[in-house]
Parts: C-alpha cells; sequence; structure tokens
C-alpha cells in the first residue's frame, strides 16, 4: 500500500515539477510517514534546516507536519476522510512548503483515500407496522434507509430482508445515487396463522471486509372478520325432566370464531322466533342453553331447537339441538262417568251395569297405566271393559232393607313412583221391592179386659212392621173371619185397619166367656201384598158384679120353711145350712157366712167358712118354739156383694105344736109397720104367683130327678141354679139366649150338703115368706120362668167338667 501510494507519488511529482503529490489512506496513525519531501523536493537537509522551512496550511487545519531533521513529511493528526470530504472526491490536502533564504514555496498535495471504515446504519433498530391481513399482494411498505458515509465501493451496496415468506424487498435507484427500499406484501396474510411477523432488514456495502448494519421490522397482522364463527357440532342432544325449573341448564354449546375482537366475540341466538318453541329456551353469552319456560312432555315430547351462532362481524353458523323431554308422573289419572244410574232396584240381577267410566292418564310408560279399585265390602265390582273404558255392575246380592243407599268410590291409581291416583265418588240409591212380609212385634198376643167394659173400649194395639219402604212398608191390619162359640169373631171386636187397635165391640161378660181367641193379619201395600198374622188371646176378667145366691133354705113367698130342732138337741147340734153360690170367681166368690139377727144369739151360731147353722148350749123348755135367724152371706170382692136369708127355726117336739105356733108367726117388725096393710095385699098376689111359680119348680125338679136316677144312686147331691136374666143394661149387643152355667162345689161341703139333703127332705117347713130379701129374688127367678120365648138351657151335671 505504502509502496504503491510512493508510486503514485512519485508519478506525481515527475509529472508536475515542483509540485509534490502524495496519496495516502485515511486513519494513519499519528507519525505515520507521508513522504520524504527533501528528497522529493530536492532539498538539502541543510538547506531545510536552513531555511527553516515552515509547512503552510492557511486556516485550513494541520493534519500533516514536517519533520525538518529527516525531512519528511508525518501523520500530525489522524485523517477521517468523511470527516474531512464527506462525499467529494477525491479528497485532497493542499498546503505549501515554505523556506527563507530564499524564500521558497513549495506546493504540496496529500491525497486521503477511502477506507472502508464505515458500515451501513439504520437510523432506528426497529420498525413496527400494522397490516390487516385483508391487505392485498402487492401492497407497498416504505423501508427505512441505511447510511455509509464510506464512499465508492465501501459505501452502501445493497439491501436483504429475512426472512421473505409474505415480503419481498425492492429497491429503487435514486437520482441522488442513493436507494428506495421497499417491502412488498407477495403473500396474503393471515392473522389467523400468525398475527405477528418478525423481519430483519440488513443493510450491506462493497468494502473489504464487508460491514452491514441491520434494523428490526415488526408486523403485526390486523384482524378482519374472515371467519364465521362453527358450532362444535351439527346437532347436539339434550334431555331434560318436564316441569324442570326456568333457569334449568339444558346443555352447553359452544361455536368458535378464529377472528379475534369483536370479530370473535360469537353471540348464540335460538333460531326462528316465530316458533313459539324458541320462547321456551334461550342461549347465554357463554352458550348454555337455559330453560326459560314450562316444559309439558304431555304437549311436546321432543324440541328441535334451531341456533344460531353469530360474531359482530355479522358472520354465523346455525346448528340443532334436539332436546327429548322425559315424563314426569305429573297427572293424575282423569276418571270421567260417562252413564250412571241413580238408582237401582234391590232385586237386581248379577252383572247389571250400574255405570260406566273412562279413564285416561296422559303419562307415559308406567306413569300413565291405571289401575282401578272400589271401596272394599261393596256389592260391586269393576270391570274391564274395553280401551279405558270400565263398567261398574253389582257383584252380590242388593237388599234395600240392608243398605239402601251407596257411596261407590271408585279409586284409579297409577303405576307412577309415587303413584298418582284420582277418585270419582257416586251415590247409587237402592230402590224398594217388595220383598218383606210386615211382622209382628210378638209371636202372639194375649190382652186382658175387665168384663162390663163399654162396647167400643179399645183393648189393645197390635203392632207390624214392614222393613219395606213407603207403600210396600204400609201395613194395613185385617180381622181374620173365624167364630167364638158359633159368633163370628167381628161381632165380639174389630181391629182399626190403619193403626191396629183391637176394640171391644160388645161389653163382655166373664161368667159368659173367659176368653177367646182370633187372628189379626198385617198385610203390606205391595203389589203383589205381602201378609202375616198373628194370633191374638183376649182374657176377660172377672168383676165383682154378682151377689152371693142364696140356694138354701129356699126362701118361699107363700109358706113359711122351718127347720125343727128338737128340745133334746144337744150342744153343737147342726140345725141346717145356708148354702149359697157366687158366679163370680176367685175373691168375688169367695163367701161367708155371719149371724146377722137372731131371736135369741146366744142359742144359734153360723160356721163363717160353711154356713152351718148350730145350736151353741143346750135348748131348754124356756126357749120359744119360734126362732128366727137372719143369715148375711157375703162374698170377698171389692166392694163385696151380699145376701141375707132368714132362716127359721121351730124349737118343738112334735109338729103339732110348731104349726100351732107358726100360725101367728110375728113378722119381722122392720117390715111389719106402716107397711103392713100394702104387704098383704102385695103379697095376696104375690102368694099366687108363687105358687104357680113354685108348681113349675117342682114340676122341673120331678123332671130333672128321673133324668139323673143315675146320678141320684151315686148320692151326689146337685144344687140347680136359675140365674137372673141377663139385662144388656146398654143395649149395644145382642146375646144369645143361651147360658151355660157350672155349679162348682168343693169337696168338702159334700158330707154337709148330704146332711142337708136328708135334713131338707125331712124337716123342710115352707113358710109365708114376709122377708123382701128374698122375695125380690124369688120374683125374678119366676119372671125367667114365665118367659116363654126364653130358651133355658141347664148343662146336664154330667156333661160339666168338675173344678
Ligand atoms: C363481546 O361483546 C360484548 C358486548 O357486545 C362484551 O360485553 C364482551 O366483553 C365481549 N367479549 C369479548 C370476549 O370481547
Ligand atoms: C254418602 O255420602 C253422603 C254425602 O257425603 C252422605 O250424606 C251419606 O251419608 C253417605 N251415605 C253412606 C251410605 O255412607
Ligand atoms: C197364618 O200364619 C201361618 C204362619 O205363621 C200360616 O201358616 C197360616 O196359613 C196363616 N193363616 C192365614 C189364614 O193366612
Amino acid at each position: 500500500m505504502k509502496r504503491q501510494v510512493l508510486l503514485i507519488s512519485i508519478l506525481c511529482f515527475g509529472s508536475v515539477i515542483g509540485q509534490v503529490s502524495y496519496s495516502i489512506p485515511e486513519e494513519m496513525p499519528k507519525g505515520s510517514l507521508v513522504g520524504n519531501i527533501a528528497k522529493d523536493l530536492g532539498l538539502d537537509l541543510k538547506r531545510v534546516k536552513a531555511g527553516k522551512a515552515r509547512l503552510y496550511t492557511g486556516d485550513s487545519a494541520q493534519f500533516i507536519e514536517l519533520n525538518k531533521e529527516r525531512g519528511v513529511l508525518l501523520i500530525k493528526e489522524k485523517i477521517d476522510r468523511e470527516a474531512l470530504c464527506r462525499h467529494t472526491t477525491p479528497c485532497a490536502l493542499h498546503f505549501q512548503i515554505t523556506l527563507e533564504n530564499p524564500l521558497e514555496l513549495f506546493p504540496v498535495t496529500v491525497e486521503i483515500t477511502d477506507i472502508n471504515d464505515n458500515a451501513p446504519v439504520f437510523q432506528k433498530d426497529e420498525r413496527i407496522f400494522e397490516i390487516s391481513e385483508s391487505a392485498a399482494i402487492g401492497s407497498k411498505f416504505m423501508l427505512e434507509k441505511a447510511i455509509d458515509p464510506d464512499i465508492g465501493i465501501n459505501g452502501l451496496q445493497r439491501y436483504t430482508l429475512n426472512p421473505t415468506d409474505n415480503f419481498i424487498l425492492k429497491s429503487h435507484p435514486q437520482s441522488d445515487g442513493s436507494k428506495k427500499v421497499e417491502m412488498i406484501l407477495q403473500k396474503q396474510l393471515d392473522r389467523e396463522k400468525q398475527d405477528h411477523i418478525s423481519l430483519i432488514l440488513t443493510a450491506e456495502d462493497g468494502g473489504e471486509p464487508q460491514m452491514t448494519g441491520t434494523t428490526q421490522i415488526h408486523v403485526t397482522v390486523l384482524d378482519v372478520n374472515d371467519n364465521a364463527p362453527v358450532f362444535s357440532q351439527a346437532i347436539y342432544k339434550a334431555a331434560i325432566t318436564e316441569n324442570s325449573e326456568k333457569g334449568t341448564l339444558v346443555i352447553k354449546v359452544a361455536a368458535s370464531d378464529a377472528d379475534s375482537g369483536v370479530n370473535g366475540n360469537v353471540t348464540y341466538v335460538v333460531g326462528n322466533s316465530m316458533d313459539p318453541v324458541s320462547k321456551l329456551f334461550y342461549i347465554a353469552r357463554n352458550g348454555d342453553v337455559i330453560l326459560d319456560g314450562p316444559i309439558d312432555y304431555e304437549r311436546e315430547k321432543i324440541f328441535h331447537l334451531d341456533i344460531e351462532a353469530i360474531d359482530q362481524g355479522g358472520l354465523s353458523d346455525s346448528s340443532k339441538i334436539i332436546i327429548d323431554v322425559s315424563d314426569v308422573n305429573d297427572n293424575n289419572p282423569s276418571v270421567n262417568m260417562i252413564s250412571t244410574s241413580d238408582s237401582v232396584p234391590e232385586n237386581s240381577a248379577l252383572n247389571t251395569v250400574i255405570a260406566l267410566m273412562s279413564v285416561n292418564d296422559p303419562d307415559s310408560e308406567n306413569n300413565g297405566k291405571v289401575n282401578c279399585f272400589m271401596n272394599e265390602n261393596s256389592p260391586f265390582n269393576i270391570k274391564f271393559t274395553s280401551n279405558n273404558f270400565y263398567s261398574l255392575v253389582t257383584d252380590s246380592e242388593l237388599d234395600r232393607e240392608r243398605a239402601s243407599e251407596y257411596n261407590i268410590t271408585v279409586t284409579c291409581s297409577d303405576e307412577g313412583v309415587p303413584s298418582l291416583s284420582s277418585c270419582v265418588t257416586l251415590t247409587l240409591q237402592i230402590s224398594d221391592v217388595n220383598d218383606n212380609a210386615p211382622v209382628f212385634e210378638r209371636s202372639s198376643y194375649e190382652a186382658y179386659i175387665v168384663e162390663n167394659n163399654t162396647p167400643g173400649l179399645s183393648i189393645f194395639t197390635v203392632k207390624a212392621t214392614d222393613a219395606d219402604w213407603n207403600q210396600n212398608a204400609r201395613v194395613s191390619y185385617i180381622l181374620e173371619d173365624s167364630s167364638v162359640n158359633g159368633v163370628p169373631v167381628s161381632s165380639y171386636v174389630s181391629v182399626s185397619a190403619d193403626s191396629g187397635v183391637i176394640h171391644a165391640v160388645r161389653s163382655f161378660d166373664y161368667e159368659q166367656i173367659k176368653d177367646f181367641q182370633f187372628r189379626v193379619k198385617a198385610q203390606d201395600g205391595g203389589s203383589p201384598p205381602l201378609s202375616s198374622n198373628v194370633t191374638v188371646k183376649i182374657l176377660i176378667q172377672d168383676q165383682n158384679d154378682n151377689p152371693p145366691q142364696v140356694l138354701y133354705p129356699v126362701q118361699t113367698g107363700g109358706s113359711v120353711v122351718a127347720e125343727m130342732v128338737p128340745r133334746s138337741a144337744d150342744v153343737g147340734y147342726l140345725v141346717t145350712k145356708v148354702v149359697a153360690v157366687d158366679v163370680d170367681s176367685g175373691q168375688n166368690a169367695w163367701l161367708s157366712y155371719k149371724l146377722q139377727k137372731a131371736t135369741d144369739r146366744a142359742l144359734f151360731e153360723v160356721g163363717l167358712q160353711n154356713g152351718e147353722i148350730r145350736t151353741i148350749r143346750q135348748v131348754t123348755d124356756k126357749d120359744a118354739v119360734k126362732q128366727r135367724l137372719t143369715v148375711i152371706v157375703e162374698d170377698n170382692g171389692q166392694p163385696s156383694r151380699s145376701a141375707t136369708v132368714i132362716v127359721n127355726v121351730a124349737v118343738a117336739d112334735s109338729f103339732p105344736e110348731v104349726l100351732s105356733e107358726f100360725t101367728d108367726f110375728p113378722h119381722d117388725k122392720e117390715y111389719n109397720d106402716n107397711l103392713t096393710f100394702y104387704l098383704v095385699l102385695a103379697l095376696a098376689v104375690v102368694s099366687f104367683l108363687f105358687i104357680t111359680c113354685l108348681v113349675v119348680i117342682i114340676s122341673v125338679k120331678i123332671y130333672r130327678w128321673r133324668q139323673s136316677r143315675i146320678l141320684y144312686h151315686s148320692s151326689l147331691p146337685v144344687i140347680p141354679y136359675y140365674p137372673p136374666r141377663y139385662s144388656d143394661t146398654l143395649g149395644t149387643g145382642t146375646l144369645p139366649h143361651v147360658y151355660n152355667y157350672e155349679v162348682c162345689r168343693t169337696t168338702d161341703s159334700r158330707k154337709s150338703d148330704n146332711k142337708f139333703g136328708g135334713a131338707g127332705s125331712q124337716n123342710v117347713l115352707i113358710m109365708d115368706p114376709s122377708s123382701t130379701g128374698t122375695m125380690q129374688r124369688i120374683q125374678s127367678e119366676k119372671s125367667i120362668l114365665d118367659e116363654p120365648d126364653s130358651p133355658l138351657e141347664f148343662r146336664d151335671v154330667n156333661s160339666l167338667g168338675r173344678c
């Protein structure tokens, strides 16, 4: 290099006389030799020294100095060509070497040559671009130039860009020699692939060694809404149970959008808003599909939901959600009575249809399977007829009398878990059929009625009940035809048809009839009617309505009958026996005998129970022949009734003695006083009648004696009794003129009766009766006997039962 520079300077020296030129590279270190100027100028070193040689640069800076000792030029200051000349070429230093004594001037030129001491330099280390991904191919982007102060080959030569995937570099030479550098898009940007590109721009010079400068280029790819959202699935499947709460998450959908920012900000929409289904769901911003309304499996079992994802750039994607609704047992079975009957007759046949009903449960599967049953112990059953139809039929016999009304409850429940049920109650009336006969309260009746009742008296009431209803239970009472003692029972009693009250039709006489019975029929109003009957027995109770009847001594009107007592009679001599009967019964017929009056009370006594008159002391001669005793016979009834009888006793040893005494047998004072005249008159008449009567009695007695001869042999005494005529005082009934009377005696009385019989046949005196007590009876007896129409019937003793 030095040699080359020297060669050039020599060459230059040779061509320019008196002028020396040197060429040196820049940046030579201080003290470096530029050239041997003395030699080149042909000057002696002495002359240089003597001439005080100097280097003159004028105003310019001195980069080179002169070494006078050696006569050479040396680098005084390091020379930077770029600073000295910039782009000017050639770059030279011009100065003079001056000598004194003599003054000589020698121009010197030192040319500074360039060396590659500068690298290309960019002003900034990096450059940032923001380029839309949609930028068109061929788009140009101006780049910064690099600067290299070196000149020539050492100056900036070219640029390179790395990498070159998307961009290429293009440089255009400029008129000033520099180059404009552009980056040209040669391949479409895609933010979604690469949203940032880093490039390095390198500037190179041509020096040796080559130097470079770099700058960083950052490209940010800006997003463009070039991607639509995309659903993760073409079809989503979801399931939800019906009746789920509002706000239940059904499914989560997702649509992705490769874009960023608002272009990738996806919102979801449930399809066609005209479709009411779309109102049931909404999709949240995060893709949650939320239930927003009621879901009823029975209305919709599956939903097809069109959904859409939209980014804010307006691009969208659609998908579908198929939502299966699962059933919940939320419906009670519905029971509908299609036809019902209000009532059925109690004699309905088995399997009579009462009602038809339909049962429905809109739920599915087991939730909709329905079973129906009824309340237990009811005589009905449910029969499955056909699809969802059931009939209610009778299952056993009905009886209105047991149950007239049924509340039939049909319960239907499904097989869901938990099971739901509903029920229907049907009120069914059982209508009556006349299947029950009236029933009397008792199997037989006995009633008592006291004799001498007023006709029309209600005796008592029979009652029958009928279990049926209404007309079928309306009971009428009917007296059944029968006869009592040959008389229709209807003349004894009547029965009130409505009330069952039994009335006496007539007044009863215990002495005639003691009891009777008949049947009463109870019949209901059904068609045909049913009936039953009952036996009613009426017992007639005795009243003390008959006074005792004195049978002996017979009180005759015309004559005086007297008992004979011999004066020799002992104490306790049986004078006679008063015999009386009472047709009443019981206490009413219980008779007692008392001595009411006596001529001599000390002489006689009467047996209280048996009526025997006995002496109680020895008869003396002083005792009067005529003794008159009044005996009263009383029954034990309440009140008691009585009869008196006068017993004449003759105390005498012979019959003539008696006769003489009895011709003026004194009359009883009571009846002898004022009425004597009338009595005598009456007695005369009565006596006549009495005698007639007596004749009749005797004839009858004879007749009866003949009839009962056999009985007579058995020595049983018979005391016939002729009752007074029964008089129907009220006249309401008609009585048959047939009387049956029984004469009842005790076995005890038989002995005394025998005595009486004996005594009666021998010692009876018939006296002229003046005692009216017995008169009246005799009169009435006589009137019966006189009655021509009275068919008197006296029951033969043989035919009588003994009490
Ligand atoms: C999407 O847009 C909504 C408003 O339209 C905003 O609230 C939300 O933050 C945005 N989301 C994103 C990820 O940018
Ligand atoms: C049926 O129901 C009605 C009304 O609830 C009630 O009055 C009646 O007593 C019931 N009948 C039966 C037999 O239970
Ligand atoms: C009365 O009832 C009985 C059964 O209690 C019956 O045998 C009889 O035939 C009935 N009599 C009449 C007349 O109906």
